[in-house]
Order: C-alpha cells, then structure tokens, then sequence
C-alpha cells in the first residue's frame, strides 16, 4: 500500500513531447517559444555572474521586484518572483483549494491548469471554447457555485490564441467573490492586454506572467505574480525563499535593462511574420483560429502529412486536437523563417 495519496498515484505526469528537439536539426515552432537566442547582453551578464564566483552563495534577488514591478506598473508590493508562471499556477491552486473544491477550466487549454486541479483532487469543470465565440463567458458563469474555488481565464490561451477582455474578467470576479480568478498572460508582450487595472479592486484576481516566450529564457524558469498585497503576502508564506534559481534573476535583470531587444522581436513577429501566414493560410484555404499571441492553431486537410512533411524539411509543430479533429499549433518565429516555413509547405499542396 502506498503512504502516498491515492488520487495522486492514480495521477499521469505532464509530460510534454520533448524527445528530438535538437535545435541544430529543427526550426523548432512546437513550444511557443522565441526562436532566436536572447540578447548579447543577457548572456554576458550570466558569463560575469559565473565568473565573479558567487554559485556557492544562496540567491538574493536584489530590486528585481520593484523593477518587475516599474514595468508591469503595479504596486511593488502587488508583486512576487516565481520559478516560472507554472510555479505561480501551481500556488494559486494550493492556497485556495479545500474539500469538494471545483474549478473551472474552460478548454481545451494548457495543461497544468488539469495537473494543478487534479494534484488538489479538485472536480474539474470544462466549458468549451469555440472558434466563434472564443472564451465560452455565459457557460462559465453558469459553472460557478457555492465550491467553486478557482477559475481559469488563459490570456491569450493557448492553443487557439483567442482572449477576453477585461469587463468579462470584471464580470466573472464579481460572480465568483469567494474564488480565484487565475488569468494567465504568460504572452502578455504578444497581445499586450492585461488585467492589471483590476487587481487594486478586485481582491480575488492573480494574473500570472513569464520570461519563458517573449523574454526567450525558459531554460530558466522565471515568472511573475500579480494581485492585491495581502494575496501576494500569503502566497510567499507558500513559496520558498530560494526557488528562483540566481541565473533567472541575473538575466530577467539584464533583459529589462534593454526590453527594447525584445519589443523589437515581438514587432517582427506580429506585424510582420505572422501577418504573412496569416495571408498564406488564406489563399490555401486552411482554417485557423484568430490569435492574439506567437502561435496559430490551424487545420489542414490531411495534418499528420502536414506535420510529418514538415518535419522532414526541418520544422517542428504541435498537434493539438479540437473535437475529433486533428490541428496543428505553429509558433510564428521571424520573417525568414515563415518564408521558409511556407516555401516547404506549398511542396505539399502543389
Ligand atoms: C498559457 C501558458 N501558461 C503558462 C505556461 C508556462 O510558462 P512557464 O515556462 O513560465 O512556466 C505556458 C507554456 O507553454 C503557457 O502556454
């Protein structure tokens, strides 16, 4: 017999398809993520950090709070580091989870929202979204009852890139004063829409945020949260004193002492890159999901031939399912290599 709990036994691992992701070999559009290295100076910064021999030392971090804090234009005191936003998710669950707990996490989504709720032996409730009406707001509302104790709005979400607005989030808070309302903008710098202006008023809203895309550095897990300061004081009654690895810190740091470096590869992606897939999907006549983020979810006739085509030509993508219907999540990555993305595909379709 297990001393472990049985629901966390019977639990599966998230496990993302990591295997042969060599960056050598593949243009790698299946994670979301920025597909160019970090800046010069990030590097460098981790080079002196290395150098001036202080990896025997525990982390300190410094002013990175009131720094995080000056660009994402809350309260420092609004504000705590995370080991990645999976860690500030992850602390959301835990402190507000109790028995016959329930969430609401509409789909399909990211996958750790499942892994949280289930870790917590939450019942989960799943409202749909669609390609239409994206966010499904009136089902989500209709969900929530006297156990809800958590309520997921992914900010874009991720697969399908749609978002909510910030009067919907306003509406959910006030149905919903007794739970959290978790909004993920872990692609904030892509969609540039926040809930920030709500957190000073609504003492139930926690808005995650990352370095893992727009910022390149998911190697090194470093993440942000925001809401009122009793929530963000109780939330590091959970978290560590230590569970921000010391290199996040030193390279979060160096890449907000130039966010122009990443403000400039965000520009290329969204107002260039992904515009021209966009306008490629639609002469071929492949349907995709409007996106205000680094991805689009699209659907073409035969997609494992897609994926596997591509593949062998050197790019990687994501499945991701709606319904019975296989789609593909393609990261948009710079101007040369959507060219290049697209020149492999047409191949296919000639
Ligand atoms: C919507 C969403 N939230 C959070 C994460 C995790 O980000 P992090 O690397 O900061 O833990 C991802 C990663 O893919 C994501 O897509």
């Amino acid at each position: 017999m297990s001393v472990i709990n049985s629901h966390i036994v019977a639990l599966s691992a998230y496990k993302p398809p990591l295997e042969g992701r060599n960056p050598n070999a593949f243009t790698l559009l299946d994670f979301n993520e920025r597909t160019i290295p970090v800046a010069e100076n990030v590097k460098r910064a981790l080079h002196d950090y290395i150098d001036a021999g202080r990896l025997q030392m525990y982390p300190a971090y410094g002013d990175v709070v009131a720094r995080l804090a000056a660009y994402a234009e809350v309260a420092e005191s609004q504000l705590m580091i995370t080991n990645g936003s999976d860690q500030g998710i992850d602390l959301v669950f835990r402190a507000v989870s109790s028995s016959n707990a329930e969430a609401i996490i509409p789909g399909p989504s990211f996958a750790m929202y499942h892994q949280c709720a289930k870790v917590e032996a939450m019942t989960l409730r799943e409202p749909k979204y669609t390609q239409k009406g994206g966010y499904p707001l009136v089902e989500v509302l209709s969900a929530i009852n006297a156990n809800t104790r958590i309520i997921v709005v992914s900010n874009p979400n991720n697969p399908c890139g749609t978002l909510v607005s910030v009067e919907a989030i306003q509406q959910i808070a006030d149905a919903a004063p007794h739970a959290a309302i978790l909004v993920d903008e872990c692609y904030f710098e892509y969609s540039r829409a926040t809930a920030v202006s709500l957190i000073n008023d609504c003492s139930n809203v926690f808005i995650t945020r990352t370095f893992s895309k727009t910022w390149g550095m998911p190697s090194l897990r470093f993440g942000y949260l925001m809401s009122s300061h009793e929530n963000i004081l109780a939330l590091c009654n959970v978290r560590g004193p230590y569970d921000i690895n010391q290199l996040a810190v030193v390279a979060a740091n160096a890449a907000l002492d130039d966010p122009s470096e990443t403000q400039s590869y965000v520009t290329e992606v969204m107002e260039k890159a992904k515009p021209l897939v966009e306008s490629w999907l639609d002469s071929a006549g492949i349907n995709y999901w409007k996106s205000q983020a680094n991805y689009l979810w699209c659907f073409p006739d035969e997609p494992e031939k897609v994926g596997d085509h591509l593949q062998q030509h050197g790019f990687l993508v994501r499945p991701k399912n709606y319904n019975d219907q296989v789609g593909l999540r393609i990261t948009i990555g710079t101007l040369e290599q959507m060219h290049r993305l697209i020149d492999v595909w047409e191949v296919l379709l000639e």
